[in-house]
């Protein structure tokens, strides 16, 4: 195996591991020329408040279908330290389980009213909190029936770096069987939100999703894989 590219790891239900893995021996690039693939930038990009409310595309415009959601958490890292002003990118499925993107041949319904992305920067304490759209689970692979429960994309953007992490809901009859969730073994309960009543008659639930970047309780990112 000496010079192939890394072997990425096999799942039990992930067939596709193979053909991600290089065939070829990987090259270096030169250091110079390194530099300039890194997407680094000191300045954080200005948010818009209406960026952390996904559940309509502007304020004067009509809710998405679908129960409108509240997740908030902290994000730290492993000795709890609060990471600020840390940009958090997230995306999600609409209420029937459809992603607004090209390669989401599903069929299922459209919302005019979703786009389903949605940016924040973490406060002072770490904190942030944004609404959104409760997702549907969707049936990822027709072929094998292979469904994808709720769940909810983010990413963490610090520096030169970016982290990709998943949090699901708990209860949903998908979770078992979930080929992202037999790769996290223990580490899932560490993406699992816990359940809050968000205090808004127009809320249907509210999720603590805290995010905790290295260490023993670390959240999975999908860059561990
Ligand atoms: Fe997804």
């Amino acid at each position: 195996m000496t010079g192939l590219g890394r072997l990425l790891s096999i799942g039990p239900t992930d067939n596709t591991s193979r053909e991600r893995t290089p065939r070829q021996p990987l090259q270096l690039i030169p250091e110079g020329a390194r530099e300039s693939f890194v997407p680094y930038s000191r300045v954080q990009p200005a948010l818009l408040s209406a960026e952390a409310d996904m559940t309509r595309l502007a304020a004067d415009l009509p809710r998405a279908a679908g129960e409108a959601i509240e997740v908030s958490g902290q994000l730290t890292d492993e000795f709890g330290r609060p990471l600020r002003g840390v940009l958090l990118e997230i995306w999600n499925a609409n209420t029937f389980g459809r992603y607004t993107h090209k390669e989401d041949a599903s069929g299922l319904p459209l919302d005019p009213n979703f786009l389903g992305l949605g940016r924040v920067l973490t406060d002072q304490d770490g904190k942030y909190r944004f609404l959104t759209i409760r997702p549907g689970a969707y049936l990822a692979r027709p072929d094998i029936g292979r469904w994808r429960p709720k769940h909810i994309h983010m990413s963490v953007r610090g520096g030169s770096s970016r982290l990709v992490t998943q949090m699901y809901f708990a209860n949903d009859p998908h979770n078992d069987g979930d080929p992202m969730r037999i790769l996290m073994g223990d580490a899932f309960k560490h993406n699992v939100a816990g359940e809050y009543d968000a205090g808004q008659p127009d809320l249907a639930a509210g999720y603590r999703f805290d995010i905790v970047v290295g260490g023993r309780n670390a959240t999975f990112f999908e860059n561990d894989l």
